[in-house]
């Protein structure tokens, strides 16, 4: 639904303000806190506001920088139509601040959203999720509340986890109630503020006691606010934790798995994009996530697949753990397989030669520069000694935070015909949609000869371009060059 088609609901505040101004709490439902305000809890709680005027929903954050920016103009993050809501209900029904003794108190239902990264240290280290914040998180709500409350696991976690914060929170010596549910985000960045919209469905797991399945009923009515009843679907809380891994690892084997036939593809005349459209209208397969790309990137794939690994390890399950820890091999070999293509087919030798990069965001419409496979291509050409010249619409104050102290030469230049300007090879990273209808001839003849195109996302003409006289190298098909 376009932005402008989100017309915020009816809702009369006359009678909720006080004569100076001031709100009257007591004329809302129910009030709502979200722990942590990051690319989940903004949007999501953003959303919730704008179609429920009658709860209140306060988000707070230990970061008063983040805060500070969402209550500007200069959200902290790039979302299309994200701003439009905010503004809707930001100081109406939805308040962001740093005062998290005071949201726990006041609050009904807590979701929480704190990250929870790969564990870098100890036992787990590089695989097992790090839930340091979570269980930090969870000892300040049992702190401050002093009336019943549910809980609400937003961030994506081990199965399991919510036996971990329910005995946190009535660990003896705490008499007040709290319930527990699971409802994890499926949104993708990106397209967060249609996904929150229209979401193909919502998970709320919950213990099956009837409290549990009270407090399920709470949280599915909030939802269905604005979503159809039968996209709601319920289960016990350990697999609603489970399906978030597990369709996050599936999705990503779906491009691993894509990003694989790409590579015996190029190596057999077949083209990538044709077999994805075969295969794809297979309706049993379907023709969604099919892109060959560069690999995958962003917060959760690469963390979510380790995390499902680390967790069949612990069960004993060497062949399963196996199974899936292949997926993330497959990405990172196709990262690495995109540079030796550069470096073999630029006569195997990139140093001192000025490689301009057109996206650094780890996907389309986002400036999320999270794992983006980006990252690790520039490191390696600057390892080539190449220079490089990095272009995004959206992402180069992350890209300049990502490559801050790494040595090598690299200019930042948003126009991406300046970036392309005088160099040697231009390589697509991201598949931004202005990307696909540059101007190619002019690039081309600012370009030094010959000149390389290396599309990491096919998303141009590839005759077309090598028409213009571009040696041209897509993923999963064959080179198209001038040699
Ligand atoms: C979310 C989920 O929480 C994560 O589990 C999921 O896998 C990906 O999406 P995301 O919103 O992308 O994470 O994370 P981030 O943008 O880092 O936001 C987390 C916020 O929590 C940060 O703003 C951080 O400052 C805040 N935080 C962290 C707290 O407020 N308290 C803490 O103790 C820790
Ligand atoms: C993902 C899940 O889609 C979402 O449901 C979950 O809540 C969080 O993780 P996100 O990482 O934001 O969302 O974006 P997504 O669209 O899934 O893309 C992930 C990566 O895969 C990007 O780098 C993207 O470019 C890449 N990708 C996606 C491909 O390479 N090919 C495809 O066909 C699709």
């Amino acid at each position: 639904m376009g932005i402008t088609a989100m017309i915020r609901p009816t809702f009369h505040m006359s009678g909720i303000k006080k004569e100076n101004g001031e709100r009257m709490d007591n004329k809302f439902k129910k009030t709502i806190l979200c722990i942590g305000a990051g690319y989940v809890g903004g949007p999501t709680m953003a959303m919730i506001a704008h179609k429920c005027p009658q709860y209140k929903v306060n988000v707070v954050d230990i970061n008063p920088e983040r805060i500070d920016q969402w209550n500007s103009d200069n959200l902290p993050i790039y979302e299309p139509g994200l701003h439009e809501i905010v503004v809707s209900a930001r100081g109406i029904n939805l308040f962001f601040s740093t005062d998290v003794e005071k949201g726990i108190k006041e609050s009904d239902i807590i979701f929480v959203s704190v990250n929870t990264p790969t564990k870098t240290f100890g036992v787990g280290a590089g695989m097992a999720a790090d839930l340091q914040y979570w269980e930090k998180t969870a000892r300040q709500i049992r702190k401050y509340s002093d009336s019943p409350k549910i809980i609400v696991e937003k961030s994506t976690l081990p199965v399991k986890t919510a036996q971990a914060m329910e005995r946190i929170l009535t660990a003896k010596g705490k008499s007040v109630h709290f319930e527990v549910l699971s409802n994890p985000e499926f949104l993708a960045e990106g397209t967060a503020i249609k996904d929150l919209e229209t979401p193909d469905r919502i998970l709320v797991g919950s213990n099956e006691t009837p409290e549990g399945l009270k407090a399920r009923e709470e949280l599915v009515k909030i939802y269905a606010e604005w979503i159809p009843r039968d996209r709601i679907v319920t289960s016990n809380i350990w697999s609603s934790e489970l399906s978030k891994l597990v369709a996050n690892a599936f999705l990503a084997q779906r491009i691993s798995s894509v990003n694989a036939i790409s590579r015996l593809c190029e190596k057999t005349d077949a083209d990538i994009n044709e077999v994805s459209y075969a295969i794809g209208m297979d309706s049993r397969i379907g023709n969604k996530f099919l892109n060959a790309s560069v690999g995958f990137g962003g917060s959760c794939f690469q963390k979510d697949i380790l995390n499902l690994v680390y967790l069949c390890r612990g069960y004993g399950l060497t062949e399963v753990a196996d199974y899936w820890e292949s997926v993330v091999r497959i990405n990172d070999h196709q990262k690495e397989s995109f540079v030796l293509n550069m470096l073999t087919a630029m006569f195997n030798t990139l140093a001192e030669k000025r490689i301009c990069l057109l996206g650094f965001a780890f996907k389309a419409d986002t400036g999320d520069t999270r794992e983006t496979p980006a990252l690790y291509i520039a490191k390696q050409l600057l390892e080539e000694n190449a220079e490089l010249v990095i272009s995004d619409p959206k992402a180069l104050e992350n890209a300049k935070k990502d490559l801050k102290g790494v040595n090598g030469k690299i200019t930042y230049l948003e126009d991406p015909y300046e970036a392309a300007s005088g160099s040697h090879a231009v390589a697509i990273v991201t598949e931004w949609e202005e990307y696909r209808n540059l101007n190619y001839d002019k690039i081309y003849s600012s370009m030094q000869k010959p000149a390389f195109l290396f599309d990491g996302r096919n998303v141009v003409d590839h005759e077309k371009l090598y028409q213009i006289g571009f040696n041209v190298y897509p993923i999963g098909k064959p080179a198209l060059t001038h040699f």
